[in-house]
């Protein structure tokens, strides 16, 4: 590589839309670039690209004359704005390389390279050209969801009210989605997505995170919504102290507009004081007598113990278009709850066992599943409503 770039975040490549332009480059496709969107063009193809037309163009300089090399170049520069572009090839011309170098954002790769320096020129480039994150000066809100019992759908419930948001925001990176299951969480698996670092890498620099450091923490997902999950860490929970979660989402309540955090029920150091935090607390139950008992006290819990007259939405999942067998109506969950469910979201294991095996939220794969009208429905009534806030989550 000619140029010397610092580290920057890596950057999930899936679904990430690439034009290549070259024949042999479509063996990226199965290689070192599998998940991204790679179509291999032309200069045809270059000249009718539509602004945001794909994330990344790579051109094989070795396929082409030197003149529809800088034909395509041009074509480049006069994109607003212009994606980041990747050379690679065997014989670079001077001038040529000179002229890559002067676009925005650009990179050369000369033959012979390793797949990794190819990844890593890639993920490079598309993290340079990411808005970057900066403090919104403005209000943000921040929504928790735990769910009452093991399995009850919290995860599944979290991933689709940041999509959902993110969508209606139509800003970038406009949600961050927090999963604060540090040893084991699943969002980034159910996303498809793959976090690279954990929170414990960041040693006893965590109380001290910035912006900066939240953006080399953070996956991006889609536009609007990025994840800040950790990859596994057995030892998470005894490694990463108070001050450094409360420091994270102190740091993400000033960078994004929303702040969705997936809280593992089991209270940690930092629980309360995140909550104390948030505007909305939803705790998700299934439709089982033990799941509703659970779900009762322990919304209760959190209500005596924030004592601030913050008192959580209980949301009832998987409910069954019809009641069949053992499963409790509506009267007596209600009944089990000692008080009114908020909200109910519909089952329907295909949508979302098949938008978990693809990666994505079911509202990306299954848009006309009944979850997703149910999630619409309840993000647009809690969003509309105003903030039930308490002050930001503060480290000591
Ligand atoms: N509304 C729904 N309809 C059908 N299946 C659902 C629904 N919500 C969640 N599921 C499925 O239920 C299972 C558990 O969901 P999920 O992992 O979201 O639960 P959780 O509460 O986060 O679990 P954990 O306690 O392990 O964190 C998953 O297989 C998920 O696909
Ligand atoms: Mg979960």
């Amino acid at each position: 590589m000619l140029r010397n770039k610092s580290a920057s975040p890596p950057v999930s490549l899936k679904g990430c839309r690439i034009l290549a332009l070259g024949a042999a480059l479509g063996a990226l496709r199965e290689g070192p670039l599998a998940g991204a969107a790679l179509e291999i063009g032309g200069i045809v193809q270059l000249e009718q690209l539509a602004p945001g037309g794909c994330d990344l163009i790579i051109i094989d300089a070795d396929s082409f004359e030197t003149g529809v090399l800088a034909a395509a170049l041009k074509a480049i520069s006069a994109l607003r704005p212009a994606p980041p572009l990747l050379m690679v090839g065997d014989t670079l011309p001077a001038g040529l390389v000179r002229n890559v170098l002067r676009l925005e954002a650009a990179d050369i790769l000369e033959a012979p390279f390793t797949s990794e320096q190819l990844v890593a020129a890639v993920q490079s480039l598309l993290a340079e050209s990411q808005p970057a994150l900066a403090p919104t000066g403005g209000d943000s809100r921040c929504w928790a969801i735990t769910g009452a019992v093991g399995g009850a759908g919290a995860t599944t419930i979290t991933i689709e009210i940041a999509h959902a948001l993110a969508v209606a925001s139509g800003k970038d990176r406009s949600v961050c989605l927090v999963d604060l299951n540090l040893a084991d969480g699943a969002c980034a698996a159910y996303l498809g997505a793959s976090p690279t670092l954990k929170l414990a890498d960041f040693g006893t620099a965590a109380d001290r995170i910035d912006s900066a450091m939240l953006q080399a923490f953070v996956t991006p997902v889609s536009k609007g919504l990025d994840l800040m999950a950790g990859v596994r860490d057995a030892n998470a929970f005894d490694g990463v102290g108070r001050d450094a979660v409360l420091r994270l989402l102190e740091v993400a309540c000033e960078c994004y507009d929303w702040v969705i955090l997936d809280v593992p029920r089991h209270r940690r150091a930092w629980t309360l004081e995140a909550l104390a935090g948030c505007d909305e607390i939803l705790v998700i139950s299934e439709l089982t007598v033990p799941a509703l008992l659970a779900a009762g006290a322990y919304s209760d819990e959190i209500e005596a113990a924030l004592g601030t007259g913050m008192r959580p939405r209980i949301v009832l999942n998987r409910l069954a278009s019809r009641m069949f067998g053992p499963a409790p109506s509506m009267v007596e969950a209600e009944k089990a709850l000692q008080r009114k469910a908020d909200a109910g979201i519909s089952s329907d294991w295909e949508a979302a066992a098949a938008s978990a095996n693809l990666g994505g939220p079911i509202a990306q794969h299954r848009p006309k599943s009944k979850i997703v009208k149910d999630i619409q429905t309840l993000v647009d009534r809690l969003a509309s409503a105003p903030a039930r806030r308490e002050p930001a989550p503060k480290a000591a």
